[in-house]
Protein backbone atom coordinates (compact mmCIF):
# COMPACT_ATOMS: atom_id res chain seq x y z
CA UNK A 1 0.00 0.00 0.00
CA UNK A 2 1.18 3.50 -0.88
CA UNK A 3 1.48 5.94 1.93
CA UNK A 4 -1.05 8.37 1.31
CA UNK A 5 -0.48 11.14 3.78
CA UNK A 6 2.86 11.46 3.37
CA UNK A 7 4.07 15.23 3.61
CA UNK A 8 6.71 16.02 0.37
CA UNK A 9 7.58 18.71 2.18
CA UNK A 10 8.29 17.83 5.57
CA UNK A 11 12.05 18.22 6.92
CA UNK A 12 11.45 14.43 7.86
CA UNK A 13 10.84 13.30 4.33
CA UNK A 14 13.46 14.79 2.99
CA UNK A 15 15.88 13.14 4.73
CA UNK A 16 15.30 10.25 2.64
CA UNK A 17 12.30 10.28 0.00
CA UNK A 18 14.38 7.92 -1.92
CA UNK A 19 12.00 4.83 -1.16
CA UNK A 20 8.63 6.58 -1.48
CA UNK A 21 9.59 7.55 -4.59
CA UNK A 22 11.07 3.69 -5.77
CA UNK A 23 7.65 2.60 -4.81
CA UNK A 24 6.15 5.62 -6.98
CA UNK A 25 8.26 4.47 -9.92
CA UNK A 26 7.22 0.97 -9.44
CA UNK A 27 3.24 1.05 -8.63
CA UNK A 28 2.12 5.00 -9.45
CA UNK A 29 4.29 6.48 -11.11
CA UNK A 30 1.94 9.23 -11.68
CA UNK A 31 0.73 9.98 -7.62
CA UNK A 32 -1.81 12.67 -6.20
CA UNK A 33 -0.28 14.29 -3.16
CA UNK A 34 -1.58 17.30 -0.74
CA UNK A 35 1.18 19.96 -0.46
CA UNK A 36 0.38 22.31 2.02
CA UNK A 37 1.28 25.19 -0.74
CA UNK A 38 -0.40 28.90 -0.60
CA UNK A 39 -2.72 27.66 -3.21
CA UNK A 40 -3.66 24.84 -1.48
CA UNK A 41 -3.86 22.36 -4.12
CA UNK A 42 -3.56 18.61 -4.82
CA UNK A 43 0.05 17.91 -6.32
CA UNK A 44 0.75 15.59 -9.43
CA UNK A 45 4.32 13.81 -8.58
CA UNK A 46 5.24 12.68 -11.71
CA UNK A 47 8.44 10.16 -10.94
CA UNK A 48 9.96 8.29 -13.83
CA UNK A 49 12.68 9.26 -15.48
CA UNK A 50 10.89 9.26 -19.23
CA UNK A 51 8.08 11.12 -17.93
CA UNK A 52 9.89 13.41 -15.69
CA UNK A 53 11.93 14.13 -18.87
CA UNK A 54 9.02 14.80 -21.29
CA UNK A 55 6.53 16.77 -18.44
CA UNK A 56 9.82 19.49 -18.61
CA UNK A 57 9.23 20.30 -22.14
CA UNK A 58 5.77 19.44 -22.24
CA UNK A 59 4.05 22.56 -23.83
CA UNK A 60 0.47 21.12 -22.22
CA UNK A 61 1.70 22.33 -19.45
CA UNK A 62 2.08 26.28 -18.21
CA UNK A 63 4.60 27.47 -15.46
CA UNK A 64 1.80 30.69 -15.17
CA UNK A 65 -1.30 28.89 -13.82
CA UNK A 66 -3.45 31.75 -16.14
CA UNK A 67 -2.83 30.04 -19.12
CA UNK A 68 -3.85 27.07 -17.74
CA UNK A 69 -6.55 27.53 -14.95
CA UNK A 70 -10.48 27.85 -15.90
CA UNK A 71 -11.87 31.35 -14.69
CA UNK A 72 -13.36 29.45 -11.44
CA UNK A 73 -9.96 27.93 -10.69
CA UNK A 74 -8.36 30.71 -10.80
CA UNK A 75 -10.92 32.65 -8.26
CA UNK A 76 -10.40 29.30 -5.60
CA UNK A 77 -6.69 30.24 -5.74
CA UNK A 78 -5.87 32.15 -2.34
CA UNK A 79 -5.49 36.26 -2.67
CA UNK A 80 -1.72 36.80 -3.61
CA UNK A 81 -0.54 40.47 -2.79
CA UNK A 82 -0.74 43.12 -5.91
CA UNK A 83 2.98 43.70 -4.51
CA UNK A 84 4.40 40.28 -5.28
CA UNK A 85 3.35 41.08 -9.03
CA UNK A 86 6.43 42.28 -9.87
CA UNK A 87 8.36 39.21 -9.09
CA UNK A 88 6.07 37.07 -11.34
CA UNK A 89 8.13 38.61 -13.93
CA UNK A 90 10.74 35.78 -14.04
CA UNK A 91 11.35 32.80 -16.34
CA UNK A 92 10.42 30.62 -14.02
CA UNK A 93 6.64 31.50 -13.82
CA UNK A 94 6.35 32.24 -17.59
CA UNK A 95 5.73 30.21 -20.73
CA UNK A 96 6.92 30.29 -24.69
CA UNK A 97 7.45 33.98 -26.07
CA UNK A 98 7.89 35.35 -23.02
CA UNK A 99 10.12 33.09 -21.67
CA UNK A 100 11.96 32.52 -24.34
CA UNK A 101 12.68 36.52 -24.69
CA UNK A 102 14.09 36.75 -21.33
CA UNK A 103 16.15 33.18 -21.70
CA UNK A 104 17.78 35.34 -24.49
CA UNK A 105 18.22 38.49 -22.96
CA UNK A 106 20.15 36.65 -19.59
CA UNK A 107 22.32 34.79 -22.12
CA UNK A 108 23.77 37.81 -23.53
CA UNK A 109 24.96 39.13 -20.23
CA UNK A 110 25.65 35.53 -18.10
CA UNK A 111 28.03 34.22 -20.16
CA UNK A 112 30.60 31.00 -20.16
CA UNK A 113 33.14 33.88 -20.49
CA UNK A 114 31.65 35.80 -17.35
CA UNK A 115 31.92 32.38 -15.47
CA UNK A 116 35.18 31.22 -16.06
CA UNK A 117 36.43 34.62 -15.07
CA UNK A 118 35.46 33.74 -11.63
CA UNK A 119 37.80 30.94 -11.27
CA UNK A 120 39.99 32.32 -10.02
CA UNK A 121 37.81 34.56 -7.27
CA UNK A 122 36.05 30.77 -6.44
CA UNK A 123 39.30 29.37 -5.45
CA UNK A 124 41.08 32.15 -3.78
CA UNK A 125 37.39 32.44 -1.67
CA UNK A 126 37.05 28.33 -0.75
CA UNK A 127 40.99 28.74 0.74
CA UNK A 128 40.04 31.99 2.28
CA UNK A 129 36.77 30.26 3.83
CA UNK A 130 38.77 26.89 4.66
CA UNK A 131 41.80 28.82 6.56
CA UNK A 132 39.38 30.46 8.68
CA UNK A 133 38.24 27.49 10.04
CA UNK A 134 40.94 25.19 10.28
CA UNK A 135 42.63 26.41 13.36
CA UNK A 136 39.37 25.45 14.96
CA UNK A 137 38.96 22.17 14.01
CA UNK A 138 35.45 22.10 13.45
CA UNK A 139 33.04 23.81 11.36
CA UNK A 140 29.42 24.28 10.83
CA UNK A 141 30.21 22.77 6.99
CA UNK A 142 26.78 24.91 5.81
CA UNK A 143 27.04 28.25 7.25
CA UNK A 144 31.36 28.17 7.12
CA UNK A 145 31.55 26.73 3.88
CA UNK A 146 29.04 25.49 1.65
CA UNK A 147 26.31 28.40 1.99
CA UNK A 148 29.19 31.68 2.08
CA UNK A 149 31.07 30.24 -1.54
CA UNK A 150 27.64 30.76 -3.79
CA UNK A 151 26.02 33.31 -2.07
CA UNK A 152 29.47 35.97 -2.47
CA UNK A 153 30.18 34.44 -5.59
CA UNK A 154 26.36 35.38 -7.24
CA UNK A 155 26.64 38.79 -4.99
CA UNK A 156 29.81 39.58 -7.08
CA UNK A 157 28.57 38.72 -10.32
CA UNK A 158 25.27 40.95 -10.03
CA UNK A 159 27.28 43.81 -8.14
CA UNK A 160 25.62 43.62 -5.11
CA UNK A 161 27.54 44.90 -1.78
CA UNK A 162 29.49 42.05 0.37
CA UNK A 163 28.39 43.79 3.59
CA UNK A 164 24.50 42.76 2.37
CA UNK A 165 25.10 39.55 1.48
CA UNK A 166 23.91 38.48 4.59
CA UNK A 167 21.02 40.27 4.27
CA UNK A 168 19.65 38.65 1.11
CA UNK A 169 20.36 35.22 2.29
CA UNK A 170 18.11 35.69 5.41
CA UNK A 171 15.24 37.71 3.04
CA UNK A 172 15.68 34.68 0.63
CA UNK A 173 15.49 32.10 3.09
CA UNK A 174 12.43 33.40 4.90
CA UNK A 175 10.33 34.00 1.25
CA UNK A 176 11.24 30.36 0.32
CA UNK A 177 9.27 29.31 3.35
CA UNK A 178 6.45 31.01 1.52
CA UNK A 179 6.70 27.61 -0.56
CA UNK A 180 4.85 25.64 2.36
CA UNK A 181 3.01 28.86 4.18
CA UNK A 182 -0.75 29.25 3.37
CA UNK A 183 -0.20 32.74 4.71
CA UNK A 184 1.07 35.28 1.74
CA UNK A 185 0.54 37.84 4.63
CA UNK A 186 3.49 37.30 6.69
CA UNK A 187 5.68 37.50 3.98
CA UNK A 188 5.11 41.14 2.90
CA UNK A 189 7.80 43.04 5.39
CA UNK A 190 10.39 40.93 3.66
CA UNK A 191 9.24 41.05 0.05
CA UNK A 192 9.20 45.15 0.56
CA UNK A 193 12.70 44.86 2.26
CA UNK A 194 13.63 43.16 -0.72
CA UNK A 195 12.27 44.77 -3.84
CA UNK A 196 13.12 48.01 -2.03
CA UNK A 197 17.17 47.27 -1.93
CA UNK A 198 17.01 45.77 -4.93
CA UNK A 199 15.06 48.56 -7.03
CA UNK A 200 17.96 51.44 -5.39
CA UNK A 201 20.61 49.07 -7.04
CA UNK A 202 18.90 49.24 -10.17
CA UNK A 203 18.88 52.76 -10.23
CA UNK A 204 22.07 53.64 -9.06
CA UNK A 205 23.36 51.31 -11.96
CA UNK A 206 21.42 52.90 -14.73
CA UNK A 207 22.49 56.28 -13.41
CA UNK A 208 26.58 55.06 -12.77
CA UNK A 209 26.78 51.68 -14.80
CA UNK A 210 29.30 49.40 -13.30
CA UNK A 211 31.44 46.10 -14.91
CA UNK A 212 28.59 43.70 -13.59
CA UNK A 213 25.53 41.61 -14.05
CA UNK A 214 22.97 44.31 -12.70
CA UNK A 215 24.71 46.89 -15.23
CA UNK A 216 24.83 44.47 -18.26
CA UNK A 217 20.92 43.50 -17.83
CA UNK A 218 19.79 46.98 -17.52
CA UNK A 219 21.41 47.72 -20.63
CA UNK A 220 20.81 44.10 -22.43
CA UNK A 221 19.25 44.72 -25.87
CA UNK A 222 18.62 42.24 -28.09
CA UNK A 223 17.32 44.11 -31.31
CA UNK A 224 15.24 46.91 -30.28
CA UNK A 225 13.66 44.73 -27.46
CA UNK A 226 15.08 45.44 -23.58
CA UNK A 227 13.86 44.09 -20.18
CA UNK A 228 10.97 46.34 -18.61
CA UNK A 229 11.72 47.29 -15.10
CA UNK A 230 10.00 44.69 -13.26
CA UNK A 231 11.63 42.17 -15.53
CA UNK A 232 14.95 43.27 -14.45
CA UNK A 233 14.11 43.06 -10.92
CA UNK A 234 12.40 39.78 -11.45
CA UNK A 235 15.91 38.77 -12.70
CA UNK A 236 17.85 39.74 -10.21
CA UNK A 237 15.73 38.22 -7.82
CA UNK A 238 15.76 35.32 -9.54
CA UNK A 239 19.15 34.86 -9.98
CA UNK A 240 20.05 35.89 -6.21
CA UNK A 241 18.03 33.28 -4.91
CA UNK A 242 18.64 30.59 -7.48
CA UNK A 243 22.35 31.52 -7.29
CA UNK A 244 22.96 30.17 -4.07
CA UNK A 245 20.12 28.79 -2.61
CA UNK A 246 20.82 26.04 -5.16
CA UNK A 247 24.64 25.26 -4.68
CA UNK A 248 25.05 25.26 -1.26
CA UNK A 249 22.82 22.13 -1.05
CA UNK A 250 25.29 20.62 -3.85
CA UNK A 251 28.01 21.28 -1.77
CA UNK A 252 26.50 20.83 1.74
CA UNK A 253 25.00 17.30 0.78
CA UNK A 254 27.56 16.16 -1.34
CA UNK A 255 29.74 16.62 1.24
CA UNK A 256 27.42 14.38 3.52
CA UNK A 257 27.07 11.75 0.37
CA UNK A 258 30.68 11.36 0.99
CA UNK A 259 31.49 11.00 4.36
CA UNK A 260 28.47 8.71 4.12
CA UNK A 261 30.46 7.00 1.44
CA UNK A 262 33.99 7.13 2.61
CA UNK A 263 35.04 4.49 0.00
CA UNK A 264 34.02 7.16 -3.01
CA UNK A 265 35.65 9.65 -0.38
CA UNK A 266 39.05 8.24 -0.73
CA UNK A 267 38.49 8.27 -4.20
CA UNK A 268 38.47 11.16 -4.76
CA UNK A 269 41.37 12.12 -2.46
CA UNK A 270 43.61 10.00 -4.35
CA UNK A 271 42.57 10.76 -8.01
CA UNK A 272 41.61 14.31 -7.64
CA UNK A 273 41.38 14.32 -11.91
CA UNK A 274 38.02 12.79 -11.55
CA UNK A 275 36.32 15.30 -9.45
CA UNK A 276 34.15 16.08 -13.42
CA UNK A 277 32.44 13.41 -12.82
CA UNK A 278 32.35 12.90 -9.27
CA UNK A 279 30.45 16.51 -9.09
CA UNK A 280 27.89 15.02 -11.87
CA UNK A 281 26.94 12.06 -9.91
CA UNK A 282 26.67 13.56 -6.46
CA UNK A 283 24.60 16.09 -8.21
CA UNK A 284 22.28 12.91 -9.49
CA UNK A 285 22.77 11.17 -6.08
CA UNK A 286 21.55 14.35 -3.85
CA UNK A 287 19.53 16.28 -6.34
CA UNK A 288 19.86 20.07 -4.68
CA UNK A 289 16.68 20.98 -6.85
CA UNK A 290 14.52 17.96 -5.92
CA UNK A 291 11.31 19.22 -7.77
CA UNK A 292 10.83 21.08 -10.70
CA UNK A 293 8.88 24.22 -10.28
CA UNK A 294 5.61 24.23 -10.71
CA UNK A 295 3.67 23.11 -13.71
CA UNK A 296 -0.67 23.46 -14.67
CA UNK A 297 -2.32 21.27 -16.94
CA UNK A 298 -3.20 23.34 -19.45
CA UNK A 299 -5.83 20.88 -20.38
CA UNK A 300 -6.71 17.18 -19.01
CA UNK A 301 -3.25 15.67 -19.97
CA UNK A 302 -2.70 11.66 -19.51
CA UNK A 303 0.64 10.48 -18.18
CA UNK A 304 1.66 6.83 -17.94
CA UNK A 305 -2.34 5.79 -18.15
CA UNK A 306 -3.03 8.44 -15.10
CA UNK A 307 -5.37 11.39 -16.50
CA UNK A 308 -4.44 15.13 -14.56
CA UNK A 309 -6.84 17.58 -14.63
CA UNK A 310 -6.97 20.90 -16.20
CA UNK A 311 -5.83 23.03 -14.50
CA UNK A 312 -3.75 21.36 -11.66
CA UNK A 313 -0.27 21.19 -10.23
CA UNK A 314 1.77 18.91 -11.62
CA UNK A 315 5.33 18.47 -10.01
CA UNK A 316 7.98 16.52 -11.79
CA UNK A 317 10.30 15.08 -9.39
CA UNK A 318 14.46 15.07 -10.56
CA UNK A 319 15.25 13.34 -7.22
CA UNK A 320 13.13 10.49 -8.80
CA UNK A 321 13.52 10.57 -11.75
CA UNK A 322 17.91 10.21 -10.95
CA UNK A 323 17.26 7.36 -8.98
CA UNK A 324 15.37 5.47 -12.29
CA UNK A 325 16.81 1.89 -12.65
CA UNK A 326 15.94 2.03 -16.51
CA UNK A 327 18.81 4.74 -16.57
CA UNK A 328 21.44 4.33 -14.43
CA UNK A 329 22.57 1.03 -13.29
CA UNK A 330 22.92 0.81 -9.47
CA UNK A 331 21.06 3.96 -8.99
CA UNK A 332 21.25 3.86 -5.51
CA UNK A 333 24.75 3.42 -4.86
CA UNK A 334 27.16 6.81 -5.47
CA UNK A 335 30.14 5.94 -7.75
CA UNK A 336 32.14 9.13 -8.17
CA UNK A 337 33.76 7.51 -11.37
CA UNK A 338 29.75 7.05 -12.78
CA UNK A 339 30.07 7.69 -16.67
CA UNK A 340 27.35 8.51 -19.19
CA UNK A 341 25.28 10.04 -16.43
CA UNK A 342 22.55 11.84 -18.05
CA UNK A 343 21.16 13.17 -14.37
CA UNK A 344 18.13 15.98 -15.02
CA UNK A 345 19.34 17.83 -12.46
CA UNK A 346 20.07 21.38 -13.75
CA UNK A 347 18.62 24.45 -15.62
CA UNK A 348 19.95 27.47 -16.59
CA UNK A 349 22.75 28.31 -13.49
CA UNK A 350 25.02 24.71 -14.31
CA UNK A 351 28.24 26.34 -15.65
CA UNK A 352 28.74 28.39 -12.50
CA UNK A 353 27.73 25.64 -10.44
CA UNK A 354 29.70 22.99 -11.92
CA UNK A 355 32.43 24.90 -11.31
CA UNK A 356 32.14 26.25 -7.45
CA UNK A 357 31.10 22.60 -6.63
CA UNK A 358 34.46 21.61 -8.53
CA UNK A 359 36.43 24.03 -6.62
CA UNK A 360 34.94 23.82 -3.88
CA UNK A 361 34.82 19.97 -2.79
CA UNK A 362 38.27 19.33 -4.27
CA UNK A 363 39.96 22.04 -2.13
CA UNK A 364 37.90 20.54 1.30
CA UNK A 365 38.84 16.79 -0.08
CA UNK A 366 42.83 17.85 -0.60
CA UNK A 367 42.79 19.80 2.42
CA UNK A 368 41.13 18.33 5.05
CA UNK A 369 41.84 14.66 4.63
CA UNK A 370 40.77 13.81 8.59
CA UNK A 371 37.38 15.31 7.73
CA UNK A 372 34.42 13.48 9.63
CA UNK A 373 31.02 14.10 10.86
CA UNK A 374 30.48 15.61 14.42
CA UNK A 375 27.55 14.48 15.31
CA UNK A 376 25.37 11.12 15.18
CA UNK A 377 24.12 10.69 11.54
CA UNK A 378 20.39 9.92 13.07
CA UNK A 379 21.04 13.96 14.39
CA UNK A 380 21.14 15.76 10.97
CA UNK A 381 18.71 17.88 10.49
CA UNK A 382 17.45 18.62 6.89
CA UNK A 383 15.21 21.52 5.42
CA UNK A 384 11.69 21.39 5.15
CA UNK A 385 9.84 23.14 1.51
CA UNK A 386 8.87 22.23 -2.06
CA UNK A 387 11.59 22.55 -4.61
CA UNK A 388 14.86 22.31 -3.24
CA UNK A 389 16.54 19.51 -0.95
CA UNK A 390 19.49 20.33 1.58
CA UNK A 391 20.88 20.55 5.21
CA UNK A 392 19.89 22.76 7.78
CA UNK A 393 23.84 22.15 9.15
CA UNK A 394 26.06 19.73 8.96
CA UNK A 395 29.02 20.26 11.90
CA UNK A 396 32.62 18.37 10.39
CA UNK A 397 35.81 18.55 12.71
CA UNK A 398 39.06 17.85 10.90
C1 LIG B 1 23.46 22.92 -7.99
C2 LIG B 1 23.02 24.00 -8.54
C3 LIG B 1 21.77 24.14 -9.36
C4 LIG B 1 20.80 23.24 -9.65
C5 LIG B 1 20.70 21.78 -9.21
C6 LIG B 1 19.81 23.92 -10.47
C7 LIG B 1 18.67 23.32 -10.98
C8 LIG B 1 17.76 23.95 -11.78
C9 LIG B 1 16.60 23.31 -12.37
C10 LIG B 1 16.20 21.85 -12.17
C11 LIG B 1 15.94 24.24 -13.10
C12 LIG B 1 14.70 24.03 -13.93
C13 LIG B 1 13.51 24.36 -13.12
C14 LIG B 1 12.23 24.18 -13.86
O1 LIG B 1 12.18 24.21 -15.11
O2 LIG B 1 11.21 24.00 -13.19
C15 LIG B 1 16.68 25.49 -12.97
C16 LIG B 1 16.33 26.66 -13.57
C17 LIG B 1 17.03 27.82 -13.42
N1 LIG B 1 18.19 28.00 -12.72
FE1 LIG B 1 19.20 26.64 -11.68
N2 LIG B 1 20.19 25.23 -10.64
C18 LIG B 1 21.39 25.40 -9.99
C19 LIG B 1 22.13 26.55 -9.92
C20 LIG B 1 21.78 27.74 -10.50
C21 LIG B 1 22.58 28.94 -10.48
C22 LIG B 1 23.95 29.06 -9.85
C23 LIG B 1 21.88 29.88 -11.16
C24 LIG B 1 22.20 31.32 -11.46
C25 LIG B 1 23.26 31.94 -11.23
C26 LIG B 1 20.64 29.29 -11.59
C27 LIG B 1 19.67 29.92 -12.31
C28 LIG B 1 18.56 29.32 -12.83
C29 LIG B 1 17.58 30.03 -13.65
C30 LIG B 1 17.62 31.50 -14.02
C31 LIG B 1 16.62 29.08 -14.02
C32 LIG B 1 15.40 29.31 -14.90
C33 LIG B 1 15.74 28.90 -16.30
C34 LIG B 1 14.57 28.85 -17.22
O3 LIG B 1 13.41 28.93 -16.79
O4 LIG B 1 14.80 28.73 -18.43
N3 LIG B 1 20.62 27.98 -11.18
N4 LIG B 1 17.78 25.28 -12.15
Amino acid sequence: MIETQVDVTSANFKANPFPFYAQLRAEAPVFPVNVSMPTKQRAWLITRYSDVQDVLKDARLAKNPRNAMSTEQLKKRSWIPSMFKPLEQNMLDLDSSDHTRLRALVHKAFTPRLIEQMRGEIQVLTDELLDAAEPRGSMDLIADFALPLPLTIIGRILGVPAKDNNKFHRWTKTLLSAGTNPNYVVFIPTTMRFMGYLKKLIKERRAHPKDDLITALVQAKDGSDKLSGDEVLAMIFLLLVAGHETTVNLIGSGSLALLEHPDQLEKLRCEPAIIKPAIEELLRFVCPVEMATERYAREDITIAGTTIPRGELVLAVIGSANRDADYFDNPDSLDVTRENNKHLAFGLGAPLSRLEGQIALSTLVRRMPNLRLSIAPDQIRWRGGIILRGLEELPVSF
